[in-house]
């Protein structure tokens, strides 16, 4: 019980029905499930828009099913979810309301915040995207020098450049082939120099996203890239408008930076950062697809937003996949949660959701700021198929971790492939659809004797099998289905920063490390004398001042 005398989740009937039905379940077999039930393959399924998600290989019943849902209830999340769309403060460290979703809403939507209708404002911000969009695309937008614009580069961290990165790749096979986008983050001067070096100012656009356009790492690269951009152009201050726009909800710091906020795209405080990927955060994207594909993702989304808000919880995918992951994470121990997706375009959609997932729910106080004695937000994790097999797929086949794992796979090749490499295709999934059987049944010491195995093989040779896994299958993976996938993620992690009663929109934990690191960088350059600097600290500060030759 809390100090206020409300039931802590872990003491409610709900969990301990769950736990009890955990400690029945035992080793239950997969093996034995999908014998005891003919139908489980194509029973334990749920559709959403273009997603086919088969959950027949989880380590649950129906009964399991609906106790977890009925701790979904307990928590309300239901409720949750209907404050979050309907713009309620549901960020309460921040007072902030949470709307990612009002960002793809249609042109007739009333989503309001303290009384006014943001839908409008949305809209305006897309239609002036899209205008600079198609003028950058066109060539009517020109350089300082009257040359196009054939390179553009993103410069922005976090939310400000994981979301646009990884759609830029999953969605290459749609982007205009003939500009270079770039993505910069990293406060590693590296970054920016690598992205640069053989560029041509006079054809280069540098999109400064920051949500606050405060945060060092981006500023700091951004007045590098101005600098670089001066320097190359031998120009004055001037040149800077053509060459630099701004993604922000922050027009004074914009402005002081030197950009004009005419060539500013804005979008509001409630949009989350690691939520912001198709507010103006996206304008980069934008440029590379045009604004039609931008659209069709944005509807995507939209799609699976109306099913999270309206579908009852029996057939609701994204509360059944938080519900997976609140089964695993805290009545199996399980620590960590692999995303494998087995598409090269998804080459950085787990390391977007490592954000979304583990900056949203990596919490241990509750939303009153009581300690959780429960487990929250697990490790997230993963790189796309076939590479991952011939790395780490063996530990989650025979170690001794249970490590969950979605599988997300496509029907049909996206790109215009030569016909050798569409046929290469069914290869890969032949992987995809191979990986989650065996990781489910595994194979048995008879089965492995029954091959000719020498009895001291037979136990290294032998698969335990039971490795939970969600299929996730499209037909292709197109802007739309990128739109559904984030966004069930989105919510996904929604419902279980609901149900561990914690605030998913806050990220307090990544401020002190900012805070430290301005404290120590005189200690660096300068050699200050920080106060209250730990031991530790301090020698490496000297080893690092004495390797450098200060
Ligand atoms: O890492 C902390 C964080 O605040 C993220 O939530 C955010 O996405 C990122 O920094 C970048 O912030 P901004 O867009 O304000 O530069």
């Amino acid at each position: 019980m809390n100090a206020d005398g409300r039931t802590r989740l872990n003491e409610t009937p709900e969990w301990t029905a769950l736990a009890r039905h955990r400690e029945e379940l035992g080793d239950v077999r997969l093996r034995e499930l999908f014998a005891a039930d003919p139908g489980r393959g194509s029973g334990y399924t749920m559709r959403v828009g273009d997603l086919y998600v088969d959950y027949s290989k989880q380590l649950v019943t129906d009964e399991t099913l609906r106790l977890l849902r009925e701790l979904a209830a307990r928590a309300d999340v239901f409720g949750l979810r209907d404050a979050m769309f309907r713009g309620e403060r549901i960020n309460t460290t921040e007072d902030r309301a949470v709307l990612h979703t009002a960002l793809r809403s249609s042109r007739d939507a009333v989503v309001e915040v303290d009384g006014e209708n943001v839908v409008p404002g949305v809209h305006a911000v897309l239609d002036k995207m899209a205008d600079f969009a198609e003028r950058v695309r066109s060539g009517e937008w020109t350089g300082h020098t009257g040359k196009r614009i054939r390179n553009v580069v993103n410069v922005g961290i976090g939310g400000s450049d994981l979301g646009p990165a990884m759609a830029y790749e999953a969605l290459r096979a749609y982007t205009d082939r003939d500009l270079t986008v770039r993505f910069v983050s990293n406060v590693d001067g590296a970054d920016l120099h690598e992205a640069v070096r053989d560029l041509d100012a006079a054809e280069t656009l540098f999109v400064i996203a920051s949500k606050t356009f405060t945060t060092i790492e981006t500023i700091t690269n951004a007045t590098s890239a101005r600098d670089w951009l001066l320097t190359e152009l031998k120009a004055g201050q001037d040149a800077v408008a053509k060459h630099f726009v701004a993604l922000s909800t922050n027009a004074g710091k914009v402005s002081e930076f030197g950009i004009d906020t005419a060539n500013m795209f804005e979008f509001w405080d409630w949009v989350g950062g690691r939520y912001s990927f198709d507010s103006a955060i996206g304008l980069s994207l934008m440029v590379a697809v045009g604004p039609e594909r931008f659209r069709e993702m944005l509807e995507g989304f939209r799609l699976v937003d109306e099913h999270f808000r309206t579908a009852p919880a029996e057939a609701n995918v994204p509360l059944l996949l938080g519900l997976l992951g609140v089964w695993y994470g805290n009545f199996f121990g399980a620590q960590s949660h692999a995303v494998l997706p087995y598409s090269h375009y998804l080459s950085k959609f787990t390391a977007y959701l490592q954000q979304l997932d583990m900056e949203s729910n990596g919490k241990s106080v509750d939303r009153d700021g009581n300690p959780v004695d429960w487990q929250t937000g697990p490790v997230v994790w993963g790189t796309p198929g076939t590479n991952g097999q011939h790395a780490y797929y063996q530990l989650i086949h025979q170690g001794t971790k249970l490590i969950p794992a979605d599988f997300i796979g496509f029907a049909e090749p996206v790109a215009d492939l030569q016909p050798g490499l569409v046929a290469q295709h069914d290869l890969l999934m032949a992987n995809f659809f191979a990986q989650t059987q065996a990781l489910a049944f595994g194979k048995t010491a008879e089965e492995v004797r029954a091959e000719g195995a020498p009895e001291e093989l037979v136990p290294h040779k032998t698969f335990r099998g039971n490795r939970p896994t969600t299929t996730i299958l499209a037909r292709a993976l197109t802007p739309s289905v990128l739109g559904q996938l984030i966004a069930l993620y989105e919510h996904k992690v929604f419902v279980q920063g609901a149900i561990w009663n914690i605030d998913s929109f806050d990220q307090w934990g990544v401020e002190l490390g900012k805070v430290l690191a301005k404290r120590v960088e005189p200690a660096l350059t300068e050699g200050a004398e920080v106060p209250g600097l730990d031991a530790s600290t301090k020698a490496l500060v000297a080893a690092y001042r004495e390797l450098r030759g200060r």
